[in-house]
């Protein structure tokens, strides 16, 4: 039930048209101390059109509500103050999501539809960054609150694996590169011998040329030049699925650029066929002024295509392949400007799924204060930092709990949730520093404090035994439970917001909410009191574990039983 929408009716009962439903269901406000009720209705909004005081036109409302299903309605100030029905409130919320399980706060709303979501696409043969890292978890919980939602996601790494860099690191590798090198640690030693092309190509110019020559092979389709990039590819991938498996992502489709290679095509005849291509300086652009925009440069003089080029290509496919309801791309703030150019492009186009593109911006992560850059002359890979925070949670494990029998298993969950956690608490496009130690502690706003709370409800119904909870009446009116039940009743509304918003960060923050409000009523109620009130209490903490597991689900992160 829908409480707010309840409160909403009761005061159009007692109004004479004066708001629209929508405008009640607007106003109403959620009082942060519960003395004031659970919701509250500002009579001061109706003071111009009925011509009385704020504190008036809350007596007389109050005076006409039917206050049967609440517990109290009072008029304070220019307030009026609705107390809902704990009892009937606790029952309906505690048996829905014990029924429900996991699948509390479902939806329908996506009704199915295809959501492409362009993410993680990180370069081939460069480190994984943690711009890369913000993109694979932010899209990789997006794709699951989608799914919550009713909608299908097909979550896509577009990877950076075409451009002429390519030629550059194959004439390297041919020069100054050996096979066991790049099969020990790939990534390292291809960045290596790409810095020493730089290096050298200042002095020695023929070098580009050279790489010039091996990229038109390889777009050619060279034997060598395909294997020997496909072969970096390979490598690149090894090393990134080491990460993604550490993380628990998972991709459906690896499309990167190098896939829209014989794809291109398509897209500029249509820029063609509709006149959009201009000639500017030899190179080929799309005017945007009707946008505000720069141009979008498409095809340089030489004719060679561009990222962007790809990126055209890239929308057309997922146009014709998924008839996409939305099209999401989880890339950094940097790329905002580039983004609305694309947009534009594509509308200009005319391509149906233009209008439901978003580019979802993120902020920069730095760790420790630092960028991520390089630590005794080596790459500091996104690989330690997580293989770090795992070893900072066994050392908590080791001290809180040392006979937790799978202890390896737990500090994995831990520390790779405090990471993602720590990264998805945050609006998306704020800018975050990384403290390892701060995002590891089991108290304060953390992954480890949701999952210490989680797995602290757990522990208590496995204290309890066997007892059936589905008989349990469900009705608890014990005034320290109530902001968990409350929090309860929230989750689906949640779900359906961080969806409209594209924002994990009210998953995060919401499951901090619950965490807090279960831990203060666990503190204040003996929840393991020997009398009728148990099984009625234990569903409610039942339904708080269901809850806060599923929460951290949708963030991609583990809710071990113990820890
Ligand atoms: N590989 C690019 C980078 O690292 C990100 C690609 C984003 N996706 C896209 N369709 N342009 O900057």
């Amino acid at each position: 039930m829908d409480y707010k929408a309840q409160v909403t009716n009761s005061l159009l009962e007692a109004l004479n048209d004066e708001l629209t439903s929508a405008d009640v269901y607007q106003k109403l406000e959620t009082p942060k101390d519960l003395s004031m009720g659970d919701l509250a209705f500002p009579a001061f909004t109706l003071a111009k059109v009925m011509h009385k005081a704020p504190n008036m036109i809350a007596e007389e409302l109050v005076s006409k509500i039917n206050t049967a299903s609440y517990e109290k309605v009072e008029a304070k100030g220019a307030y009026i103050n609705f107390f809902l029905d704990k009892g009937h409130m606790s029952n309906e919320v505690i048996t829905n999501v014990l029924e429900e399980g996991a699948a509390y706060g479902q939806n329908d709303l996506g009704k199915g539809g295809n959501v492409p979501i362009d993410m993680s696409s990180p370069n081939i043969a460069k480190p994984i960054s943690m711009g890369h890292l913000r993109s694979t978890v932010i899209g990789n919980s997006i794709a699951k609150i989608l799914v919550k939602n009713g909608y299908h996601p097909i979550k896509d790494n577009h990877l950076g694996d075409w451009g002429t860099q390519f030629g550059k690191l194959i004439v390297a590798y041919k020069k100054w590169g050996n096979e066991d090198d790049v099969k020990a640690d790939p990534i390292n030693n291809l960045v290596k011998y790409y810095v020493k092309f730089h290096q050298e190509d200042k002095e020695h110019p023929e070098l580009d040329d050279e790489a010039r020559e091996w990229f038109k092979k390889l777009e050619d389709g060279d034997e060598e030049a395909t294997f020997l990039w496909q072969w970096f590819r390979d490598e690149s991938l090894k090393a990134f699925n080491k990460i993604y498996d550490k993380l628990g992502v998972t991709f459906d489709t690896y499309n990167g650029e190098a896939f829209y290679n014989d794809k291109m095509q398509a897209g500029i005849d249509i820029l063609k066929e509709k006149g959009l291509l201009e000639e500017s300086q030899g190179a080929q652009v799309v005017k945007l002024d009707k946008y505000d925009l720069n141009p979008a440069l498409i095809l340089k003089s030489d004719g060679a295509t561009l990222y962007i080029t790809r990126d055209i290509a890239t929308a057309i496919y997922r146009d014709q392949t998924y008839k996409p309801a939305l099209n999401l791309y989880v890339v950094g703030s940097e790329q905002t400007y580039y983004f609305q150019q694309l947009k534009a492009v594509l509308l200009e186009m005319g391509l149906k799924s233009a209008e439901n593109l978003h580019h979802i911006p993120f902020g920069l992560i730095t760790v420790n204060g630092k960028k991520l850059s390089t630590r005794s002359g080596r790459i500091i890979l996104l690989d330690e930092v997580l293989d770090d925070a795992i070893e900072l949670a066994k050392k908590q494990i080791e001290t809180k709990n040392p006979d937790l029998p799978n202890k390896e298993e737990v500090a994995k969950e831990v520390g790779v949730g405090a990471i993602i956690f720590g990264d998805l608490k945050n609006e998306r496009t704020n800018n975050i520093d990384f403290v390892l130690e701060d995002q590891l502690r089991f108290e304060g706003e953390t992954g480890p404090y949701v999952q210490y709370s989680h797995a602290r409800a757990e522990s208590i119904l496995k204290k309890a035994g066997n007892i059936d909870l589905h008989a349990a009446d469900k009705s608890i009116t014990d005034e320290n439970a109530w902001d968990t039940i409350r929090t309860l009743q929230d989750f689906p509304e949640v779900v359906k917001s961080a969806c409209a918003d594209f924002e994990p960060s009210e998953i995060a923050k919401y499951s901090l909410r619950l965490a807090k409000a279960f831990n203060k009523y666990y503190a204040h109620s003996t929840i393991l009191g020997d009398d009728e009130g148990l099984a009625s209490r234990l569903s409610l903490v039942k339904a708080v574990s269901i809850v806060l597991k599923e929460s951290l689900n949708l963030l991609g992160v583990k809710a071990p039983d113990e820890m």
